[in-house]
């Protein structure tokens, strides 16, 4: 199979790969432009670490096709701070303990930003089902939803 020339923006950043074009956008990131803060849990669509937003909406970066995705603002985990500045879904995960072992927090801080974002934290019960596609393994679910809550507002 050929290899084609791909061209992906992400985090503001025009990138260049080469690489067959069934590759994953996951798999873009992690194995081609090492935006290795992507997490890859199932790669089957079931987990959410590999969340990151394209053109500000999340998605799943496992189900999608990088190929799909040129020309389009793709952000992710890394994307988020300013320099030193981290961004304030960052800071309600450090506050609210939001973590254990930090496996699901990329999908997890991608997916809060979006729920805000799109107006799905007007309620705990709301944020939860808007999240219900993130998993945590250890069960980190209510300082999750504090701190989605606390960016809301
Ligand atoms: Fe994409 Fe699990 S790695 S949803």
């Amino acid at each position: 199979e050929g290899v084609t020339t791909l061209q992906l923006k992400v985090n503001g950043v025009s990138r260049t790969l080469q690489a067959e074009p069934r590759v994953t956008l996951l798999d873009a990131l992690r194995e081609y432009l090492d935006l290795t803060g992507t997490k890859k849990g199932c790669d089957h669509g079931q987990c959410g670490a590999c969340t990151v937003h394209v053109d500000g909406r999340r998605i799943n970066a496992c189900l999608t096709l990088a190929v799909m995705h040129q020309g389009k603002e793709i952000t992710t985990i890394e994307g988020l701070n300013k320099g030193e500045q981290l961004h304030p879904m960052q800071e309600a995960f450090i506050k609210h303990d939001g973590f254990q072992c930090g496996y699901c927090t990329p999908g997890q801080i991608m997916s809060g930003v979006a729920c805000v974002q799109e107006g799905h934290a007007t309620s705990d019960g709301q944020t939860r089902e808007w999240m219900s596609g993130n998993l945590c393994r250890c069960g980190a679910y209510p300082n999750i939803v504090a701190a989605v809550r606390e960016v809301a507002g």
